[in-house]
């Protein structure tokens, strides 16, 4: 019998029954530790990103991680982009966004201070780490609200069907949060998200940290809207949803409906 592993079909070629087990096969088989593509929420959380992209008729995508330090996270993600290239012929681009010297100055308790510093996870060499990068992948160097134009031309031609948001802070992360604040045509319908540090200390809630910055930029965004998925059975699992995709007003169809659901 094939393996989750070694079974691949064109995206073109894919019937909806098709992805559906395809997907929940390779997620069982990375529960089972039987294919081993890195952390958890990141295989299958863009693995929930490929198969949105599929069910839209989208076969160009990019993928994101803001805060890469060391490049365990950025190298996992281009594993795992890797994989489903090679598995249904979908073309993924892999983003990651850093400014290389570590965790800014804190802004105040919301920041965080009991947990981190100003100056943690210095990325040791960028040019170390992106020879080690393959041809889909780029780093950017830079702050990431700096990085936002760059990124928008590159979704522009490649929407964003998967980030990660590990920049620990508040202030980085409502930095990093711009990312959604571009026009529609730049994301999916809804994107998954992880974000990394929201709920695994005592001191993480609602009113520092990642958190606060997802609540606050829920209270001022109408059209966008981020949440933790827990029915998913995926620590650090969130959906961005883009109220203002086409697809989500009805003025453009998907291939098949977004019935996506846990995997
Ligand atoms: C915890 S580390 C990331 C770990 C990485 N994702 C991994 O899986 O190994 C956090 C990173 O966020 C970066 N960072 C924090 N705030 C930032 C900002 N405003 N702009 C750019 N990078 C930032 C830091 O430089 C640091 O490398």
């Amino acid at each position: 019998m094939a393996t989750p592993d070694d079974t691949t079909t064109h995206y073109a070629d894919l019937t909806e029954n098709g992805l559906r087990e395809m997907c929940n096969a390779y997620a069982r088989a990375i529960r089972h530790r039987e294919i081993d593509l890195g952390r958890w929420h990141y295989a299958i959380g863009v693995a929930h990103g490929v198969r949105t992209a599929i069910h839209c008729g989208v076969n160009r995508f990019s993928i994101v991680e803001f805060g890469v330090w060391q490049g365990n996270g950025l190298l996992e993600l281009c594993k795992i982009a890797e994989y489903w290239m090679r598995r249904t012929g979908v073309e993924i681009r892999v983003y990651g966004v850093d400014s290389a010297v570590g965790l800014p100055p804190l802004v105040g308790y919301m920041d965080h201070p009991e947990l981190w510093h100003t100056g943690a996870f210095k990325l040791p060499d960028p040019a170390i780490l992106r020879a080690k990068l393959p041809p889909f992948a780029k780093l950017l160097i830079d702050d990431v609200a700096d990085a936002m134009p760059e990124l928008e031309r590159e979704f522009t031609d490649a929407p964003l069907a998967f980030s990660s948001f590990d920049v620990d802070l508040y202030s980085s992360t409502q930095r990093a949060l711009q990312v959604l604040n571009m026009p529609a045509n730049c994301y999916l319908p809804v994107v998954p998200a992880t974000f990394d540090d929201s709920d695994s200390c005592l001191s993480h809630s609602a009113w520092c940290g990642e958190a606060a910055a997802v609540r606050e930029f829920n209270e001022v965004s109408i059209l966008r809207k981020i949440d933790p998925k827990p029915t998913f059975d995926l620590r650090k699992f969130y959906a961005c949803q883009i109220f203002d995709h086409p697809i989500r007003q009805g003025a453009a169809r998907s291939r098949w409906p977004l019935t996506l659901g846990v995997m």
